[in-house]
C-alpha cells in the first residue's frame, strides 16, 4: 500500500499547512486522520458533526469534504486566532459553525440534536466530559478521537490519562470501539 489516497488531498491543505508554519501552530491533525474523518463523514448523508479543538483546521479541510448539501458541521475552539483564521478559509460556508468558546462550556450549554460524528481533539470531551460528550453521539453514531499512541513528548502522568480513557471506553457497553495502531493512535468507538 502507498499513500496515493494523498493525491485526494482538500485543495485548500497546502495554504492551511502553509499558514501553520507561519504561526508556529504545533498541533496540526495527523493527514491520516482526516482522511478517515472524512471518509467515516459520507457515510451519513445529512450529516451532523462536530469537532472538539478546530485548530488550525486541518481535520476540518477533510470533514467538509466529506459533508453533503445538506450536513452540518460545528467546529469549538478557545483560541480566537485560530477560529479567526478556520473562519477566514471555512466562514462563507453556510454548513460551517466555527464556535470561539471553552469546548467545556460549549458541552455544558448545549442543548442541541445529537450528532453522527464526533472528533474529540482537545481535553474536554476526551479527558474530561466524557459522559456528557457521549450522550451527544446518535445510535449509529462515530465518536473519534486520536494522539493515543504514546509520545516521548507526553508530559509526566499523560500516559495514566490515556489509559484510563481507553479502559474507560472499553467498559461502556453501549459503545463498541475499535482501537487502531495506526497514525498517531486512534479510537474509533460506534454507538449502539
Ligand atoms: C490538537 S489541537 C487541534 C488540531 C486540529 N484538529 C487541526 O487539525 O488543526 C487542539 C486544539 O484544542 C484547542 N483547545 C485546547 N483546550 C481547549 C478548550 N478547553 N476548549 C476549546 N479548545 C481547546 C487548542 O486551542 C488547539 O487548537
Amino acid at each position: 500500500m502507498n499513500d496515493k489516497i494523498f493525491l485526494n488531498k482538500p485543495e485548500i491543505l497546502s495554504e492551511i499547512e502553509r499558514k501553520s508554519k507561519e504561526i508556529s501552530f504545533g498541533m496540526p491533525s495527523d493527514l491520516y486522520i482526516g482522511s478517515f474523518l472524512k471518509t467515516l463523514i459520507v457515510s451519513k448523508p445529512k450529516a451532523r458533526v462536530l469537532e472538539l479543538g478546530t485548530g488550525i483546521g486541518l481535520s476540518l479541510a477533510w470533514m467538509i469534504e466529506g459533508l453533503d448539501k445538506e450536513s452540518t458541521l460545528i467546529t469549538v475552539d478557545n483560541n480566537t486566532e485560530l477560529t479567526e483564521i478556520a473562519k477566514s478559509y471555512f466562514g462563507g460556508d453556510s454548513r460551517i459553525e466555527v464556535v470561539c468558546k471553552d469546548a467545556a462550556d460549549w458541552i455544558k450549554e448545549y442543548r442541541g440534536n445529537k450528532f453522527d460524528l464526533v472528533f474529540a481533539d482537545a481535553w474536554p470531551g476526551k479527558y474530561s466530559q466524557i459522559e456528557e460528550i457521549l450522550d451527544l453521539v446518535k445510535v449509529g453514531g462515530f465518536y473519534v478521537i486520536d494522539d493515543m499512541s504514546e509520545q516521548p513528548n507526553w508530559p509526566k502522568g499523560h500516559q495514566k490519562k490515556v489509559l484510563e480513557l481507553v479502559d474507560y471506553l472499553e467498559q461502556r457497553k453501549d459503545f463498541v470501539i475499535t482501537k487502531f495502531n495506526w497514525s498517531t493512535g486512534l479510537i474509533l468507538a460506534v454507538k449502539k
